[in-house]
């Protein structure tokens, strides 16, 4: 029931001043003026109140009345959020565009979830069944890839007085009844309020491994399930793309994609592209496990604001089901932007360059709502957050990449120089960094291979001789290092063509299993170890240049598929075998 709570007195950009308040609250949602322009309460004070509104206010004017039902800024949660795309205040995007264009018009309420549509609904506890909130009691087959497990709103507790028996329900019919004193009806959709956590049993340790098939991601950078990281890179060094091919193929059960105050275009692109695709694993299309969110730049501030934590509660419904959920945030820089403007429209007292005081506290909070828990029902549950950062002029020094520093265990630094060298993805093997190998490599030890974190440490230790060797050829030039030392530079030349270096675009290149990186490294360092052997006998680098196991090694990465992976393992001895002539 909606009612008048107060009046517009002022009106800057998104945010309205009101006069006359009565019976507000902090972080109310409100709707304001005759178009009903949806906006949540932030500050309060005596009969005023100020509020950011999620749409444009240009049409407000004094006198505006001001309306409230008197909830937070809550998401609908429940079958049939699978596959939408949502602004930053879970407005669906597809609705309205065959209402309205492309554009939302403003003041638009459409419910988030379809009410029409008919679920079918399996029961899985019986009548007077004792439950308690975070329970199970029912399902629903959402999608082919994922059953929707309907759960007791968490606050709640007591007995089944009633539960519908399995049938074909709309989200508007009751499915069960529960009661404690009072009587609840419990429908499959719940609300929830967006800057509010939804609560667990407790935290677990993080233990597994998202593989994205990206190589230098999940071989050298790799994050935990649970875990967090963080991706900055300045202008055109790949954080879309990035991003978009974790969407594509990181082996999260559900995935939520919040495009975050970057260029309208990307979003049309995923739109158009991302319904053609499907998932490797599943032969299913991703679609089917993905859930979008847009508030790109040419949508109001405000919303942008609110779309992290739409997205995030959204993953954390999936995880309290029990799914491995990974949230991209694209870019967590747009965000904090718009975290400035308004406080500079609340006049609020700024602080490095500009970003308000509670910057750091606001990333905190959403940083850790991510992990690997133990949910309400007694399943385990994670959220994996993949955060852009769009540092200005690729400062990494900026509040938004320390502050956000301070919160992640894993780091993608992209690098300028390497774009523009186009090496892609272009993560630094220098500046970045990840802490949760000890945590996952039991994974890859049982999974892949007993060697995985020796070989791993086996290259970067490359990597970094390298990164010497290097400075030591810019100051007296390459003729005089030793042949030993000039074939770790081309070792590592070797790694970065032909792993590190990996193309999004090449149906084969675009993604790579575990397995398939471990066999890729093994080869290399088997080529390496050889041809030291090789050299110590007397051999120089341009003979084993020009053999063809050389050859093979550059080819091999767009050679072998993912179907022949059993030929790539016999590659090494092919290797073996072809070096030996050289020894005769
Ligand atoms: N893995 C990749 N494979 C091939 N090309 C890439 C890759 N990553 C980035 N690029 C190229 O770099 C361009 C800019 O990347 P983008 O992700 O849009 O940068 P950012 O989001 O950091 O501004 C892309 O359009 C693409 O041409
Ligand atoms: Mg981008």
């Amino acid at each position: 029931m909606l009612s008048v709570v107060g009046k517009v007195y002022r009106v800057s950009g998104p945010v309205v001043e009101a006069e006359d308040v009565k019976s507000l609250r902090m972080l109310d949602m409100v709707e304001v003026g005759q178009e009903h322009l949806v906006g949540e309460v932030v500050r309060l004070k005596a009969e005023r109140a100020y509020i950011q509104v999620y749409e444009d206010t240009t049409t407000l004017k004094a006198g505006d009345l001001i309306y409230t039902e008197g909830y937070p800024l809550y998401v609908e949660l429940g079958p049939g959020l699978l596959g939408n795309f949502y602004d930053g205040i879970q407005r669906p995007l597809e609705t309205i565009k065959e209402k309205d264009g492309f554009f939302i018009r403003r003041g638009v309420h459409i419910p988030a979830l379809d009410r029409n549509k008919k679920w079918h609904f399996k029961p899985i506890v019986g009548k007077d069944a004792a439950v308690k909130g975070g329970q199970i009691i029912g399902e629903v087959f959402e999608t082919a890839l994922i059953i929707h497990k309907i759960m007791l709103f968490p606050e709640l507790q007591g007995k089944i007085s009633w539960i519908a028996p399995e049938g074909d329900y709309t989200l508007d019919e009751k499915i069960a009844v529960v009661e404690n004193g009072q009587k609840y009806d419990v429908f499959m959709y719940q609300r929830w309020p967006v800057r509010k956590s939804r609560p667990t049993r407790n935290r677990l340790a993080i233990n597994e491994p998202l593989i994205t098939g990206q190589r230098v991601i999940d071989t050298l950078f790799p994050v935990g399930k649970g875990g967090c990281v963080a991706v900055p890179g300045g202008f055109g060094t790949g954080k879309t793309v990035i991003q978009h091919q974790l969407a594509k193929w990181s082996d999260a059960q559900i995935v939520i994609y919040v495009g975050c105050g970057e260029r309208g275009n990307e979003m049309t692109d995923i739109l158009l592209n991302f319904p053609k695709l499907i998932d490797p694993r599943t032969k299913r299309p991703l679609m089917e496990r993905t859930i979008f969110i847009a508030n790109t730049s040419n949508m109001p501030v405000a919303a942008r604001e609110a779309s992290i934590y739409t997205g995030i509660t959204l993953a954390e419904y999936y995880r309290d089901m029990g799914y491995h959920v990974a949230l991209m945030a694209d870019s967590t820089s747009r965000w904090a932007e718009a975290l400035r403007e308004l406080s500079g429209r609340l006049e609020e007292m700024p602080l490095e360059e500009g970003f308000p005081a509670y910057l750091s506290s606001r990333l905190a909070e959403f940083y850790e709502r991510a992990g690997n828990f133990k949910t309400l029902n007694g399943d385990s549950g994670s959220i994996t957050v993949i955060a852009s950062v769009s540092p200005p002029g690729g400062d990494f020094s900026e509040p938004v990449t320390s502050h956000t520093k301070r919160f992640i265990r894993c780091f993608w630094a992209l690098d300028r120089d390497l774009a523009n060298a186009r090496h892609y993805p272009s993560i630094s093997w220098i500046d970045s960094y990840s802490e949760y190998l000890e945590d996952i490599k039991g994974w890859w030890h049982s999974n892949i291979s007993p060697n995985w974190l020796a070989f791993r440490y086996r290259i970067m230790e490359l990597l970094q001789k390298e990164q010497r060797l290097l400075q030591v050829i810019k100051l007296v030039g390459p003729d005089v290092l030793p042949q030993r030392q000039r074939l770790v530079i081309e070792i590592c030349s070797i790694f970065k063509n032909t792993f590190l270096q990996q193309s999004a675009f090449d149906d084969i290149d675009t993604f790579s299993s575990a397995r398939k990186q471990f066999l890729l490294l093994t080869n290399i360092l088997n080529f390496y170890d050889r041809c030291d052997e090789l050299i110590k006998k007397g051999l120089n680098i341009s003979e084993i240049k020009s053999t063809s196991a050389y050859q093979e090694i550059m080819r091999m990465r767009h050679k072998y598929s993912e179907n022949n992976l059993e030929e790539l393992e016999k590659l090494s001895r092919t290797i073996d075998e072809s070096l030996k002539e050289l020894e005769l």
